[in-house]
C-alpha cells in the first residue's frame, strides 16, 4: 500500500486520528533538554509525542507541553500523547503504574497508553506468570479507557503469538501495536496480524537508532532524491501508512526529520529499501517471552 505524500495521520479503531509523525523521547532527560526538543518539534509541526514510564521524562514532557502549547498557538486537544506502562508495573501494580503516568504527565488524559513489554520486570522470560500478568494489565487499561482517562489503549513489543492471545481474551481490542520497524526489519508477519485485527502498526527506531543513516543503500537513495538519509527512512515507513517516532535532541534534526510530507519515493526506491530486510534488531527482542 502506498499513501499520498500529503496524508499526515491515520485513523485508529477508536475513531481518533493519530499523526503519522511523532517525536520519540527515549533518552531525552532533564527539563532543559525536553523543553528544547518539544519547542523545536512544535515549531516544526509535530503534534504527537511518545513517552513512557521507563523514560523517566513523563513529568518533564507534560510540563514542557503545558508551557509551550500557547506559544505555538495550540491547545491540549491539538496534540496526541502516548505513554507506556513500565514492565515493573505489569500485573498487580498496573493500576498504580497507569495512574502514576496520568499524574506525571498531568495533561488530563493520555491519548494512547501502551503495555510497554509482554514480560514482567524481574521475572524470567519463560516464567508462566507472564501471560496472567499482561492480561491483568490489559484489564486495567480497559478500565481506565472506559473511564475516558486513556483515550486509546494498545501494546508494544508484542509478537504475533502475544497479539493472538490478547485478541482472544480482550473486551476492548488494542488500537495500536508499537514495534521496531525499518528497512532491515520489515515485520511482515506482525503487519499482517495487525491488518487482520484492525490494529494500527506503529514503528519505533525507524532510523535504526541512528545507525541506518550511514547504510550505503540508504545514503544512495537519499543522494539521488536530494533528501537526507533520515528523511528517506521516515518517508519509506509513512508511505506505507506506518506512523513513525524519530527521536532527536537536536533542534535542526528535529526540524529536518519533519520534512517527509512533501515528496514521494519511487516504487524502485521503496523496493530497494525493503530489500534490505534481514530481520536485524537494534532494540530489545520479545520473541522468547511466553
Ligand atoms: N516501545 C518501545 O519499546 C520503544 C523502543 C525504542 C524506541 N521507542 C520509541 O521510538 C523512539 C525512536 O526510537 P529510537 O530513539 O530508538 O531511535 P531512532 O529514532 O531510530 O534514532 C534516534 C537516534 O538517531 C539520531 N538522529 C535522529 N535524527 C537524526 C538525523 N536527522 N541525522 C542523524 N542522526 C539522527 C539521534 O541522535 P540525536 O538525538 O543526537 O539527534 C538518536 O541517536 C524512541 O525515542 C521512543 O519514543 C519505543
Amino acid at each position: 500500500m502506498s499513501i499520498p505524500s500529503t496524508t499526515t495521520s491515520v485513523l485508529l479503531n477508536t475513531g481518533a486520528e493519530m499523526p503519522l509523525l511523532g517525536l520519540g523521547t527515549y533518552k531525552l532527560v532533564g527539563y532543559a533538554d525536553v523543553y528544547r526538543a518539544v519547542d523545536a518539534a512544535l515549531a516544526a509541526g509535530y503534534r504527537s509525542f511518545d513517552s513512557a514510564a521507563v523514560y523517566r521524562n513523563e513529568a518533564d514532557v507534560g510540563r514542557a507541553l503545558k508551557e509551550l502549547l500557547p506559544k505555538h498557538g495550540s491547545c491540549r486537544e491539538d496534540i496526541f500523547i502516548t505513554s507506556k506502562l513500565g514492565p515493573k508495573d505489569q500485573g498487580e501494580r498496573s493500576m498504580e503504574g497507569a495512574l502514576q503516568s496520568l499524574s506525571q504527565l498531568d495533561l488530563g488524559y493520555i491519548d494512547l497508553y501502551l503495555i510497554h513489554w509482554p514480560g514482567t520486570q524481574g521475572m524470567d522470560v519463560t516464567d508462566p506468570r507472564n501471560p496472567g500478568n499482561r492480561a491483568q494489565s490489559w484489564a486495567t487499561l480497559e478500565e481506565l479507557h472506559a473511564q475516558g482517562k486513556l483515550k486509546a489503549i494498545g501494546v508494544s513489543n508484542y509478537t504475533p503469538a502475544h497479539m493472538k492471545e490478547l485478541m482472544q481474551s480482550c473486551k476492548t481490542p488494542p488500537a495500536v501495536l508499537q514495534v521496531e520497524f525499518h528497512p532491515q526489519l520489515c515485520q511482515t508477519e506482525l503487519r499482517n496480524v495487525c491488518q487482520e485485527y484492525g490494529v494500527c502498526f506503529q514503528s519505533y527506531s525507524s532510523l535504526g537508532k541512528g545507525e541506518l543513516i550511514t547504510h550505503p543503500d540508504v545514503m544512495e537513495v537519499a543522494k539521488h532524491c536530494g533528501r537526507t538519509p533520515a528523511q528517506v527512512l521516515l518517508r519509506w515507513a509513512v508511505q506505507q501508512g506506518i506512523p513513525v517516532l524519530p527521536k532527536s535532541s537536536n533542534p535542526d534534526r528535529i526540524k529536518d526529520n519533519a520534512k517527509i510530507f512533501d515528496f514521494t519515493l519511487s516504487d524502485a526506491d521503496m523496493d530497494r529499501l525493503s530489500g534490505l530486510d534481514c530481520g536485524h534488531k537494534y532494540c530489545w527482542d520479545a520473541s522468547q517471552v511466553i
